[in-house]
């Protein structure tokens, strides 16, 4: 049985090209970037040349590149060093359907006296300006709205976000992480003040990502010890996975177009194959129509448990995904379709399916007639 995997934003296998550019440093030239000696400065050197690549990527300056362990890390350095600079400055904004590397960020400073304002989101899980505009105090020291949601794929308006955030001098941080490669990112002009993004999503490395950090923004290291990264992030740098990861940021963003226009036809496969299959009320896909990231799709099958879903498609070798959080052995309701005020047959029945660039068109069909198969047998069964 071929597997077809279709779980992309969870995590994406490590591209052949990438690995190659890894082993050096994975193998002869494994020196700490921090020593004097030759072998530090070849480690150090190969550092820097990722952090000049990644940075001519995205249209910033090397020293604005912030090596981390991945996302994760990215989102909590910028939300708890921001506000541990901020110098009094107690509030924040974010929103409903954040990643959870922002959103237990922002539950953890609750507990030590902040206040946070989460912003709603309409029934496409899209934030709403104004609610950002109503919602700044005097005493705002940041905004923080994703990018693109790794759930329901929807994009947010993140230049009108960020462009309010600049006319109150509040800093404004978005994640990112499921954006790089899919959406065009420029961050000379993007008004934006930090960003995460974390290799593994785009065939790189797992354990490396990265925080691009403004001149604008004072920001409190949230780990303590050598110098590295200005200051801004103490350990040994992962020489082999920045390495890794500015192969992977080239090779993703030099072929953006490419990538966003294949998405697009596996999603448009997708919900095609599936429509032929279960008729149009057969199911019901979640998120933007349009607003969305092209390699995210969010399907609900009425009447068919995600769990029962997800079990069988597996049986079957499709890796799919719920958005949730499996929690004591039961999955628990999504947290972003929870937000999106969606009707409990569907928050109960969403799956999530996730294509990469090494998924075929005749992949995605076959996935779409498996699944529309299970969920005909599962309602059958039930009537
Ligand atoms: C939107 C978003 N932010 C943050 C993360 C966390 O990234 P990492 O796995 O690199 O810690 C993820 C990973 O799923 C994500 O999708």
């Amino acid at each position: 049985m071929k597997r077809i995997y279709l779980d992309h934003a969870a995590t994406t296998p490590l591209h052949p090209e990438v690995l190659e550019a890894m082993m050096p440093y994975l193998t002869d030239i494994f020196g700490n970037a921090s020593s004097v000696h030759s072998f530090g400065r070849e480690a150090h050197w190969a550092l820097n040349d990722a952090r000049e690549r990644i940075a001519s990527m995205l249209g910033c300056e090397a020293n604005q590149w912030i090596w981390t362990s991945g996302g994760t890390e990215s989102d909590n350095l910028a939300v708890l060093g921001t506000v541990a600079a901020a110098k009094g400055k107690r509030h924040i904004i974010s929103s409903e359907i954040e990643h959870h590397a922002v959103l237990h960020a922002c539950r953890h400073l609750e507990q030590h006296g902040c206040e946070v304002t989460y912003l709603p989101v309409d029934a496409t899980g899209r934030v709403r300006v104004e609610d950002v505009e109503r919602s700044i105090r005097p005493d705002t020291a940041l905004i923080s709205v994703m990018y693109g949601n790794n759930e329901v794929g929807t994009l947010q308006p993140i230049r009108e976000i960020g462009e309010i955030a600049r006319q109150h001098g509040i800093v404004f941080h978005t994640d990112a992480v499921q954006a790089l490669g899919l959406e065009k990112l420029n961050l000379s002009e993007l008004p934006v003040d930090l960003v995460s993004f974390s290799a593994h999503k785009i065939e790189g490395p797992k354990g490396i990502g990265g925080l691009y950090c403004s001149p604008r923004v004072r920001l409190a290291p949230q780990s303590y010890g050598g110098l590295q990264e200005r200051k801004r992030r103490a350990g040994t740098e992962n020489v082999a996975g920045a390495v890794g990861f500015a192969a992977a940021a080239v090779r993703a963003v030099s072929a953006l177009e490419q990538k966003q226009a294949q998405m697009t036809a596996f999603r448009r496969t997708m919900i095609e194959g599936l429509t032929r299959e279960l008729g149009s009320d057969g199911f019901i896909v979640n998120g933007h129509p349009n607003l969305t990231l092209p390699h995210i799709l969010n399907v609900s099958f009425p009447g068919v448990s995600t769990e029962t879903l997800l079990m069988n498609l597996d049986l079957e070798g499709i890796a799919a995904a719920s958005g949730s959080a499996c929690n004591s052995g039961a999955l628990e309701i999504s947290h972003v379709l929870q937000a999106m005020k969606l009707p409990s047959p569907v928050t109960q029945s969403a799956v999530r399916f996730s294509f990469g660039p090494g998924n075929t068109i005749e992949d995605i069909e076959r996935a779409a007639s498996i699944t529309a198969t299970i969920v005909n047998r599962i309602r059958n069964n039930n009537s």
